[in-house]
């Protein structure tokens, strides 16, 4: 039998918020281990801290107390670089205002995260590798309908 292989540790991890000179605990105290290839459901009520524990495992934030491994190795160790990095190759995440880039439209959207991460430096145009994704969303006949 394969090992437990463990992809995302949080060890006693809680995030301070600061409103004004109030300190709000938006996360206190959570511990859990997620393995690689689980699927992990986090459910709560609203203001119980699940986009504050998502900011964390996705590497956008820190914890105030406690750490977070990423792979083994500790979030707060690793410099923007190589935050920017697995950001960018390890890590798919779906904000819930979306945070598209207003100014592109649909396919440049998709593109966009892609053709930073593989145009050589000062390129940034690049064949329309999302049309069979967008095109799913955009009335191309694949859309199921009804
Ligand atoms: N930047 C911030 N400044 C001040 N307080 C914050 C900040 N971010 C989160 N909080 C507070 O921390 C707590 C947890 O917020 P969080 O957004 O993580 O909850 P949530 O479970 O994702 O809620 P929802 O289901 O509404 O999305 C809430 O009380 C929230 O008001
Ligand atoms: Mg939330």
């Amino acid at each position: 039998m394969s090992e437990r292989e463990i992809l995302v540790e949080l060890n006693g991890v809680s995030r301070d918020c600061h409103l004004g000179k109030t300190v709000v605990p938006a996360l206190v105290d959570v511990s859990l281990e997620i393995e690689r290839g689980g699927f992990l459901i986090v459910s709560g009520l609203s203001g119980s801290g699940k986009s504050t524990l998502l900011n964390l495992i996705g590497c956008i934030d820190q914890p105030t107390r406690g750490s977070v491994l990423f792979d083994g190795n500790d979030v707060a160790k690793m410099t923007d670089r190589e935050l920017s990095a697995s950001r960018a190759q390890r890590l798919g995440f779906i904000f819930e205002s979306f945070n598209l880039v207003p100014v592109l439209n649909a396919h440049e959207n998709v593109d966009y995260p892609p053709a930073i991460e593989k145009c050589p430096e000062g390129r940034t145009s690049r064949p329309h590798r999302s049309d069979a994704r967008s095109g799913r969303f955009a009335g191309s006949g694949s859309a199921p309908t009804g």
